[in-house]
């Protein structure tokens, strides 16, 4: 219906197909909207808030849904926008800031009353409202909102409350609702049956948005952007590279498409062969560069300085010989590049001859739009796809990104579609360094001049219930840390459990506050069986306790009983990755074969130096190292939480893993880790 103009809305790529239009006021829930309404095989784009009415009919769309926003609507700077959206007669959704807007532009009041509403509530809503067809009175809704409104637009009733709050409004006439909560988030339970009926009983969407029209529209959209040039596509191994050359493979003849994967010694087990062989099946050769000499022998030159960039550079260690993250991030930066340079002058590519196809996604674009994106993530992406050619293509607009309108799920069911096995469509995300920043490496133990004093903190955190009968300095310090609440959490669970408490002599990165830090890791352990929900109350509390402790782990098996005071001197050596290769290996599959990858956003497992079990009085060497189970849970990778084993994970799934883990020779022991994103970070450097 509007194929011909949507040319001007998405640059070059046509859908024969309907659309909406989420007009975006600010929200942090922008893109939320967008892959809901996608999922339910409806069409969107998100402009500008003051896109005006006659740009939004010209092209066509159907509805428009205005996002919420962190703007009062009554700020003399509050967001512009066009009144005339109201009444061109497209359906409209306000949801949040767009639902205040509505009720104020037809003369109703918003105003900021004393108190807010934030988190989930029960509502009450009418269900002869068409919003609201197909549910019950009450509904539990996410609520977020200072302003609240006193006084309903002319024309409009109210279709909802939350007690004397009006949670909702509506024109049924003129098809013009607002609702104060949110209904694209998972925390509103029937957000998905609301915005169904809006788009499909008051826009009257037909939902033809399918997974075929959209690789259909892909393939159109490579033709017409490559011509009859070449293609360099730089496989990380990863799905959206993935998925965006088997795309370029099944659009372009097969001698235009250069498909180069580096291998840098860091990927998991037959990571290489499997992009390779899955490649090869569909019948796109990839030029697989095995490079991990290079790579662990690799050095780069750093600025003596950490401040200034400019100040006079040093060559570090090689890698192998590197225990900081940063710098082992920087060597491994810089070598890919260089690696990747030699490739394509081998290749003989020339920037006019080439387009360089990039596996990019819809929310990195959106992220950047809105300046969203944490700066880090973009420094990391650019940094990894940034040799001199990829420079200058980007330079000439000769980038080819077929995925830019898809979000992660559209693309791993394309994947599927295209013929790629499911175990690497389904792969969790993995960072460019690969396991090379999932070994901690370490010449000697990290004990500060605060470890005694953390460490007896923690002992008496995790045997509150016995220590608060005895007065205590520290237990007065652990009093005002800790609310009423948690010292009530803490009594109760120290009072039913006994645990062992170590603290480790290694740092790993966490972000408190709004900063990262290099702190320590604590371990707990017990000879009972862990009460997992209590455990993780454990790791929220202990951290905000002990400001210096960014992370807590369980450790398997028996009570640990000697004090870990060094550490087993770690490099990244082939032994050291072996090892943490296989343990991956064994763990991950272990998950798969739970059938549980899907319940969990990332699977980190961590290299530790730490040889536990050892009696001081023995002398014995520290040689062994061992191994943590870092599950993770999110959304959008800036916060998240671990997987609570019993709920998120099957505790059978678990003991499995931790099993097939200690198959592996040389590991001392295996550990979870209990942290949620902040303290700790999903990785551990
Ligand atoms: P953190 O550890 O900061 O990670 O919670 C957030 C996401 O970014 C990934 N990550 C990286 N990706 N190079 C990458 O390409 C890196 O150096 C890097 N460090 C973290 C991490 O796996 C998670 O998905």
């Amino acid at each position: 219906m509007n194929g011909d103009t949507d040319n001007h809305v998405n640059g070059n790529l046509s859908f024969p197909h309907e659309k909406i239009v989420i007009l975006d006021a600010g929200a942090q829930y922008g893109k939320v909207i967008d892959r809901k309404v996608r999922e339910l095989k409806v069409d969107s784009d998100i402009l500008p808030l003051d896109t005006s009415a006659f740009t939004i009919k010209d092209k066509g769309y159907k509805a428009i849904i205005i996002s919420g926003g962190p703007s009062s609507v009554n700020d003399p700077s509050a967001p512009q926008y066009d009144p005339d959206i109201f009444k061109c007669g497209l359906p409209v959704l306000g949801i949040c800031y767009g639902f205040q807007m509505l009720n104020k532009e037809y003369n109703g009041k918003v105003e900021r009353t004393s108190s807010r509403e934030d988190g989930q509530f029960d509502i009450q809503v009418d269900t002869s409202c068409l919003l609201f067809k197909k549910l019950s009175a009450e509904q539990l809704v996410l609520l977020t909102h200072g302003d609240s409104i006193t006084q309903v637009a002319d024309g409009f009733k109210p279709v909802a409350h939350s007690g004397s709050f009006v949670a909702a409004i509506a024109n049924e006439k003129s098809k013009l609702y607002g609702v104060q909560f949110h209904p694209e988030v998972d925390l509103t339970e029937n957000g998905h049956q609301m915005l169904q009926n809006f788009l499909f009983d008051v826009a009257q969407c037909s939902g033809d948005y399918t997974m075929s029209n959209r690789e259909e529209a892909c393939v159109n959209y490579i033709k017409e952007a490559v011509g009859d040039h070449k293609v360099l596509m730089l496989l990380s191994g990863g799905v959206d590279s993935t998925v965006c050359a088997a795309l370029l493979h099944k659009a372009l003849s097969p001698e235009q498409v250069i498909a180069v994967h580096i291998d840098n010694g860091f990927m998991r087990k037959d990571e290489s062969e499997q992009v390779e062989t899955s490649l090869t099946k569909i019948g796109l050769k990839v030029r697989v560069i095995r490079a991990a000499h290079n790579f662990y022998n690799a050095t780069t030159s750093m600025p003596m300085d950490k401040k200034d960039p400019n100040s006079r550079k040093r060559i570090t260690s090689t890698l192998n010989r590197t225990i900081h993250p940063e710098e082992k991030r920087k060597i491994i930066g810089d070598t890919f590049m260089k690696v990747a340079n030699e490739v394509v002058d081998e290749l003989n590519l020339k920037p006019e001859d080439v387009y360089l196809g990039q596996g990019t996604l819809r929310p990195d674009l959106i992220e950047s739009a809105s300046c969203l994106a944490s700066g880090n993530a973009d420094a990391i992406k650019t940094h990894h796809n940034d040799t001199d050619l990829v420079r200058e293509l980007r330079k000439q607009g000769r980038v080819v990104e077929p995925l830019k309108d898809f979000h992660k799920d559209e693309v791993r069911a394309i994947g599927k579609d295209l013929g790629l096995p499911e175990e690497l469509v389904h792969r969790h995300p993995f960072p460019g360094p690969g396991l090379a920043i999932r070994v901690i490496c370490a010449e000697e133990p990290y004990m500060c001049k605060d470890f005694a004093e953390n460490s007896s903190m923690l002992k008496i955190i995790c045997t509150f219930a016995n220590s608060s009968k005895t007065l205590h300095s520290v237990l007065s310090k652990i009093k005002g840390c800790a609310s009423p609440k948690e010292q009530e959490q803490l009594m109760r669970i120290t009072s039913s459990a006994t645990f062992s408490s170590q603290l480790l002599p290694i740092k790993t990165v966490g972000v408190q506050g709004d900063s990262r830090t290099y702190s320590y890791v604590a371990a707990l352990s017990s000879d009972e069986a862990p009460e997992w929900q209590d455990l993780i109350i454990l790791a929220k509390i202990i951290p905000r306790i002990c400001h210096n402790i960014n992370r807590v782990c369980w450790v398997f098996g028996r009570s640990v009983q000697h004090p870990v005071e060094d550490i087993t001197p770690t490099f990244l050596t082939s032994g050291v990755l072996a090892t943490l290769r296989q343990a991956d290996y064994n763990a991950t599959r272990t998950l798969a074969q739970a059938g549980c990858t899907a319940n969990i956003s990332q699977m980190p497992i961590v290299s530790i130096p730490i040889h536990f079990d050892r009696d001081p009085s023995l002398h014995l060497p520290s040689s062994q190292r061992s191994i943590v189970i870092r599950t993770f849970i999110t959304n959008d990778f800036m916060t998240g939480i671990p997987a609570t084993p019993g709920k998120h994970l099957p505790i059978k799934a678990l003991d499995q893993m931790v099993e097939n883990i200690l198959q592996v020779p040389g590991i001392s022991r295996v550990l979870y880790d209990l942290t949620a994103k902040p303290p700790g970070t999903t990785e551990w450097e």
